[in-house]
């Protein structure tokens, strides 16, 4: 994996200006690979909007360094420094609404600036937690692979044809985190390992995050995958060629629950009428101990009609975008869906892999409960 820093980071700080904090457009690759350059916080705040950056670990980090650049901001206001950074706190908040790692990340700056006294002091402080926040997200999705890569091993030692088949759904790649990725982890371990796997890539209408960008960093690593139609998860199971589902998350609750992106539910119910494994990858910044249940407490992201209606692509000299519905048609189109913990065979998090059941999560995580 000796890739250049912009394809094994998705998130890093310019070399001679850390104020400058540079992410790939998410919504250009894989046909253009463009770095874009976040300098305020209301530019971070519109990056995640627009989905320039995406998927939950990485939106987190995306405004950990948001927060960090509102308070060298709030330093040339003239409003007070509480007013000015809890101002940029709530419009971070309010970029985009399900993933909780936003959330996690913005307290988790808001508690560290705090107890500081200085004005010099507190920048610092969310200076230093930007980057713990960065570190940590690399060394869970780490641990998250090996436990997975654990998994994987278990599952071969059973399988007579010798190659494991892995179906995901979404991006919970290295483009989704700062690194290696949640659900790609075990994955990327696993080609190291020199393990027979194959992925099957979900193509995850209507942002194509599966074709556009798992397909992408997989063709990069080199890891043999093949793209499929939403809708084709189901079949495969039934006729055997999936050995295991492997799937991020943007909120898990406390009874297991998983908030991921639309359609995650639907290969959670065809794994399960298939006896097939079903796995969700994701670090405890994902995890949303203050809510019970996910059905009823999620906040489901509504997102703008034109997303279902059209369809982007490229043209050979640039990206078009094609309608493929009738003008008039109104649109429903609803971002995440809730997969219920019963359908869930475990949680891999960065302490272990654990029963997507409260007495699961709070035997990894007892501190929390
Ligand atoms: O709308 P997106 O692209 O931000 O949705 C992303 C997903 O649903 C991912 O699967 C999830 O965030 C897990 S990322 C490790």
């Amino acid at each position: 994996m000796n890739l250049p820093a912009y394809y094994s980071q998705s998130i890093w700080q310019d070399t001679n200006n850390p104020d400058i904090i540079n992410v790939l457009d998410q919504r250009k690759l894989p046909h253009l690979v463009e770095v874009i350059q976040l300098k305020t916080h209301q530019e971070v705040v519109q990056a995640i909007q627009e989905m320039v950056v995406r998927g939950a670990p990485l939106i987190g980090v995306c405004a950990a360094y948001g927060m960090y650049l509102a308070a060298k901001e709030a330093a040339k206001e003239s409003t007070s420094f509480e007013v000015f950074i809890n101002k940029a706190a709530a419009a971070l908040l309010a970029s985009r609404p399900t993933a909780v790692n936003l959330a996690w990340a913005i307290h988790k700056q808001l508690s560290a600036m705090s107890d500081k006294d200085t004005l010099s002091d507190k920048i610092k402080a969310a200076y230093d937690c930007a980057q713990n926040i960065v570190d940590e997200d690399v060394e869970n999705c780490k641990a998250i692979g090996k436990f997975g890569l654990g998994l994987f091993k278990n599952l071969l030692k059973n399988k007579a044809d010798k190659q494991l088949n892995i179906l995901t759904h979404c991006n919970a790649g290295r483009l989704a985190c700062v690194s290696y990725g949640t659900a790609t982890a075990p994955i990327y371990y696993a080609q190291e390992a020199g393990l027979p796997i194959h992925i099957w890539v979900d193509e995850t209408r209507p942002r194509n995050q599966g074709f556009n960008l798992t397909a992408w960093e997989l063709s990069l690593a080199k890891v043999p995958h093949s793209l499929i139609v939403d809708n084709a998860g189901g079949h495969l199971m039934q006729h055997k060629k999936v050995d295991i589902v492997i799937v991020g998350a943007d909120r898990i609750t406390k009874n297991g629950d998983v908030a991921n992106k639309i359609g995650t539910y639907l290969k959670a119910l065809a794994a399960a009428d298939n006896n097939i494994p079903f796995y969700v990858a994701a670090p405890s910044s994902s995890i949303d101990f203050n809510m019970e249940n996910g059905i009823e407490n999620i906040p489901i992201e509504e997102r703008s009609a034109d997303e279902v209606k059209y369809i982007t692509g490229w043209d050979g000299t640039g990206d078009i975008s094609v309608r493929i519905a009738p003008v008039d048609s109104p649109v429903s189109n609803y971002g995440f869906d809730v997969t219920p913990a019963r359908l869930i065979s475990g949680i891999i998090t960065e302490r272990g892999i654990c029963a997507a059941t409260k007495e699961g999560l709070c035997s990894l995580f007892p501190e929390k409960f």
